[in-house]
């Protein structure tokens, strides 16, 4: 049997066993340590703007973005619904409830005409408005933050950037995860750089970025002995996994322009078949291409018979690949939360599958999927 071909797996640059191997000179061990404000202050300088907070998790990251927003028990918070699960727990974990808005197909993103319509449907019954709009940068496509950003001030609408798979994706020449007043990264294992799990908080205010750390920290006040005033987590990154995170950091402006040369790959030998339908990249900015993500078939129902076939003649070769997100509104878990749109994101979903995109596939891993996928999408349309 072949190499298994990875969906996305951590692809070291070489300096990280050196940054961890300082850590265990030092035995900072521990939540402390000198290469977490160190990876803190190299990440502010890679995206440019706002101040962070290494975190456990992305999860973690929007957690404390959605308390510091004030979202509490009751509040209404719009979703991106086509996205993983970590983008709206957080909204239960504070008590709040989330309406689920849909993607539209031109972007993966979340479909703005159908956000307005919602909003100003609910301003002329003289509903009250949601406290916050959580938005998903889906699979490092970078949504139209200048459309976003009118559409919050229009209704007045507190926004949350969940960025977790769009590190090194521009908006407009700008890293996306720099527009909201808090937002979040992910260094889950398939990211485009890892820490082996972690994130990074986001903010544009310094004192919001204090309090984060201040939440994350177990909400310790400043005493000698252990005091607490109010409830915080134990959410903050390890010594060990910061220095990861700076050795990946030196890799990013690899790593993306190695997502984008494998997009680029796929496209070159797959994009004349009539049956599949690559995922667009918008026009107002430039996709990390975290995942090669494509639309198979024709409609929901071909193209969810042709996505399982693909996807099971990939696993028989040793290939991993992945349906698109399931959708919220899907979700057992979310059954009885409101959904805003047309359910354009259930096609997606139904036809969508996303490639093998790791770094480190050669030429030859690229012909030995497309073969596979060209072969089973020829059989099958036949
Ligand atoms: C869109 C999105 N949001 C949030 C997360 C959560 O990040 P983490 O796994 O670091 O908690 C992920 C990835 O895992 C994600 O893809």
């Amino acid at each position: 049997m072949s190499d298994r071909i990875f969906l996305s797996s951590p692809h070291m640059g070489g300096s990280e066993r050196r940054y961890v191997e300082q850590a265990f000179t030092d035995n900072y061990i521990a939540p402390v340590g000198p290469h977490i404000p160190a990876f803190e202050q190299e990440f502010e300088a890679a995206i440019g703007r706002g101040h962070c907070v290494a975190v456990a998790s992305g999860t973690a990251a929007l957690h404390l973005a959605l308390r510091l927003a004030g979202v509490g028990p009751g509040d209404e918070v719009l979703c991106s619904d086509l996205t993983f699960i970590a983008s709206a727990s957080p909204i239960l974990y504070q008590g709040a409830r989330p309406i689920f808005v849909d993607a539209d197909p031109a972007t993966w993103n979340m479909d703005l005409e159908a956000l307005e319509a919602h909003l100003a449907a609910r301003r002329r019954a003289g509903r009250p408005m949601p406290r916050a709009l959580m938005l998903v940068h889906l699979y490092g496509q970078p949504c139209d933050m200048d459309a976003v950003g009118a559409i919050c001030a229009e209704y007045g609408l507190t926004l949350v950037e969940d960025a977790a798979e769009s590190l090194g994706a521009l908006h407009a020449g700008r890293q996306t995860g720099t527009f909201a007043p808090t937002a979040v990264f992910s260094f889950n294992g398939n990211k485009i750089i890892t820490c082996g799990g972690g994130g990074m908080f986001v903010a544009q205010d310094k004192d919001v970025a204090d309090k984060a750390r201040f939440l994350a920290t177990q909400a310790r006040d400043a005493a000698p002995h252990y005091q607490h005033s109010e409830l915080g987590y134990n959410y903050r990154m390890s010594n060990l996994l910061a220095a990861v995170g700076r050795g990946q950091l030196e890799v990013l402006a690899a790593r993306v322009e190695a997502k984008r040369a494998l997009f680029a790959g796929y496209r070159e030998r797959l994009g004349a078949e009539p049956w599949i339908e690559f995922m667009p990249e918008v026009p107002t900015g430039r996709a990390n291409r975290w995942l090669t993500c494509a639309q198979l078939g024709h409609d929901a129902e071909s193209g969810y018979r042709l996505r399982e076939a693909v996807r099971l003649a990939l696993e028989a070769e040793n290939i991993e690949s992945r349906p698109v997100w399931k959708p919220m509104h899907m979700q057992p878990v979310f059954a009885d939360a409101p959904f805003v749109g047309s359910g354009a994101d259930e096609t997606l979903f139904a036809r969508g599958l996303c490639l093998p995109s790791d770094t480190k596939m050669t030429e030859a891993d690229l012909d030995r999927v497309c073969d596979v996928v060209r072969r089973t999408g020829r059989e099958q349309a036949r």
